[in-house]
């Protein structure tokens, strides 16, 4: 399993207020799939919840969860972030794509992060991503400033890889 993060974070590592995102902007939402089109996603319950419209095509959506009734169509469920490891391929590509509690299971065990950076700072934030440590993580690849003219938003792209 070649497992990693991707995220879209303001300066502050926001990513949630109030169950969505706090901003989309569609060229992220373009690299998003092109990224993990193919490949197998794994989320919170919470973030599949406020999916639109439910699993992601295309892709191996894994939801994690507590209850263990929980059933989605299209979905395989888990009840522990280590149930992954039974569940995927030596090879396989793995996507953790949120939310917040969800990221801080699986930092550690990521060689990747793909962070798309909103040059913004978003009040009523209530969710964040993990502090990217540069101790543990090096910048590998840098794209932007672009500029989103329907939001407003500048965003650049950060490919982060584990020292
Ligand atoms: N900006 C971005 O890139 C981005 C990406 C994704 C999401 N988000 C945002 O993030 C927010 C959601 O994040 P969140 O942290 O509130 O929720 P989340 O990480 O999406 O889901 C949390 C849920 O996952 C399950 N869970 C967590 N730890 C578990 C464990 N150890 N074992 C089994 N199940 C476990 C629980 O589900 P049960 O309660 O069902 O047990 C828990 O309530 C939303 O605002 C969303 O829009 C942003």
């Amino acid at each position: 399993m070649i497992l990693s993060l991707i995220v879209a974070a303001d300066e502050n590592n926001g990513i949630g207020i109030n169950g969505n995102q706090p901003a989309f902007i569609s060229a992220d939402l373009k690299r998003f799939k092109s990224i993990t089109q193919g490949n197998t996603i794994v989320m919170g319950r919470k973030t599949f919840e406020a999916l639109p419209k439910g699993a992601l095509p295309n892709r191996r959506n894994i939801v994690l969860t507590r209850q263990h009734d929980f059933r989605a169509d299209h979905c395989e469920v888990i009840h522990s972030p280590g149930e992954i490891d039974n569940i995927c391929q030596p090879g396989e590509k793995v996507f953790v794509i949120g939310g917040g509690e969800i990221y801080r299971h699986f930092l550690t065990r990521a060689g990747h992060i793909y962070q798309t950076l909103i040059h913004h700072t978003f009040s009523e934030i209530d969710t964040w991503f993990p502090e990217i440590s540069e101790e543990e993580w090096t910048v590998e690849g840098r794209e932007g400033p672009f500029r989103d003219v329907k939001s407003g938003y500048s965003f650049s792209y950060i490919d982060w890889v584990r020292i």
